[in-house]
């Protein structure tokens, strides 16, 4: 396993539509182990393929609804259901340091398939049903300051 650089806003990778994985194999497996430990080094709670420069649908993200935090890979994500959207504070490890108001789902459901091409279904809550919504976005070139509300001072330590 490797840990991968994050691109950051600005990167004009992370403004592009990522084709579906249509191949599950040692590749893939590689990139998906990659991203979840580039993700639990940064901190962050989710992070997509696109942000360590590959344009692909592929997402990893933690379940911090579960004890102890469980990894969910995402291949080919899509949300199929969510609630009514409610204001929330959000950030980006492509966009450090910067958070901000958005309206998000505070329960959403994807259908994803995981590393060997099962198709599943996975319902979330607070965090995580934002999480489903701004990875999968990330994946068709959309980060989250597109849809601030309004940006949040942070107090730095
Ligand atoms: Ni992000």
């Amino acid at each position: 396993m490797a840990i991968r650089t994050i691109l950051t806003i600005g990167d004009a990778t992370l403004k592009k539509k990522c084709r579906p994985v249509t191949e599950f194999n040692e590749h893939l497996h590689t990139l998906l182990d990659d991203m979840t430990q580039t993700l639990i080094e940064s901190g962050g709670v989710g992070l997509a393929a696109p942000q360590v420069g590959v344009l692909r649908r592929v997402v990893v993200l933690l379940d911090v609804n579960k004890d102890p935090e469980e990894v969910v890979e995402l291949i080919n994500p899509e949300v199929i259901d969510k609630n009514e959207l409610e204001k929330t504070v959000e950030g980006c490890l492509s966009v450090p340091g910067k958070y901000g108001y958005v309206m998000r789902p505070t329960w959403a459901k994807i259908r994803a398939q995981d590393r060997n091409g099962n198709w599943f279904e996975r319902e979330g809550e607070g965090i995580v049903a934002q999480c489903f919504c701004h990875e999968t976005e990330h994946l068709d070139g959309h980060l989250f300051t597109e849809k601030v509300l309004e940006y949040v001072e942070v107090e730095q330590e």
